[in-house]
């Protein structure tokens, strides 16, 4: 599996990169305005990115901001015309730039995905929330695809009438498996009197059960990543799946494990990966071992 690390923060990068163990960067508007807004005007925007792209090992995805495919089409080409003599550089492309109800836009990305790719450029498809639309990103050609786990946790927590800041934090595991496990015992409740199937199908009680904690049968953000993998295993698609918006170890373990081939990480998570208080424990016994004579084994 390959890491990339999941900030526009140069000193995250480097100090990330000093571990080796980082295969590419990916960042965002946002990421970058807040990067460079620690800079107090030192450095011009383009510069800092130039920099990024210089220190990366491998890609670093650089977002369009345009909702046409025209836009995206010419802010591809110029990111990438502009950076990729520094380094390896990947296009953000958003799956459906639109932002409103009204659906004009709605095929504007994957237009932008296939002419891009077309000319050689990699693109990285942005905001993948469904399998559908990753199925689609990999049939116009896209070099990764970046489904966002932890906003569908958030999703369907927020669907459970679930707050973050007050519920849950950003950071916490989402416990699918015991979510699906109380919604089976609540349905087999709802089941128990039910005189046929078709009464069980009809059910209201239980329709409401059922969809209640997931999204379109999508039951949390590694799931999503498991369902996409699945598909372009099924059809030997070439794009990568990018597991991103990953907020802690636990969900890097899960999407590992289905063997997803890139995770990109926040700094505090990959620093997150590497804890554990019985390793620490562990270390100090060991310190507080070390006799004189193990001691003289170092010595020159
Ligand atoms: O990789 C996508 C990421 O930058 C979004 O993460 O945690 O804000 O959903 P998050």
């Amino acid at each position: 599996m390959k890491i990339f690390i999941d900030t526009a923060e140069l000193d995250e990068i480097r100090e990330a990169i000093s571990w080796g163990i980082i295969d590419g960067v990916t960042t965002n508007p946002s990421l970058i305005k807040k990067a460079v807004d620690k800079r107090n005007g030192k450095i011009s925007m383009e510069d800092y990115i130039k920099e990024i792209v210089k220190t990366a090992p491998g890609p670093v995805s650089l977002e369009v901001i345009g909702q046409t495919s025209e836009e995206m089409i010419r802010q591809g080409r110029m990111l990438h015309e502009k950076f990729s003599s520094f380094g390896e550089v990947a296009i953000k492309i958003p799956i459906n730039p639109s932002i409103e109800e009204d659906d004009r836009l709605d095929f504007e990305g994957l237009k932008a995905i296939r002419q891009l790719s077309m000319e050689g450029i990699q693109v990285n498809v942005t905001l993948i929330m469904t399998p559908e639309q990753a199925l689609l990103a990999a049939k116009a050609g896209a070099a990764y695809a970046s489904p966002f786990a932890g906003r569908i946790d958030d999703y369907i927590r927020a669907n459970l009438g679930m707050k973050r800041g007050k519920d849950f934090q950003k950071g916490d595991y989402f416990d699918y498996d015991l979510l699906c496990r109380a919604r089976e015992k609540k349905l087999n409740e709802a089941m128990e009197n039910a005189k046929s199937i078709r009464e069980i199908y009809e059910s209201r009680d239980v329709n409401s059960l059922v969809s209640q904690g997931q999204d379109n049968g999508v039951y949390s953000g590694v799931d999503l990543i498991a369902r996409i993998l699945r598909i372009y295993r099924a059809y030997g698609f070439k794009t990568e799946v990018i597991a991103a918006s990953i907020r802690n170890p636990r969900q890097v373990r899960e999407v590992a494990e289905l063997g997803v081939h890139i995770a990109t990480l926040p700094f505090d998570v990959l620093r997150g990966m590497v804890k554990h208080y019985k390793t620490a424990e562990g270390m100090r016994r060991f310190m507080d071992d070390v006799v004189p004579q193990y001691r003289i084994l170092f010595e020159e």
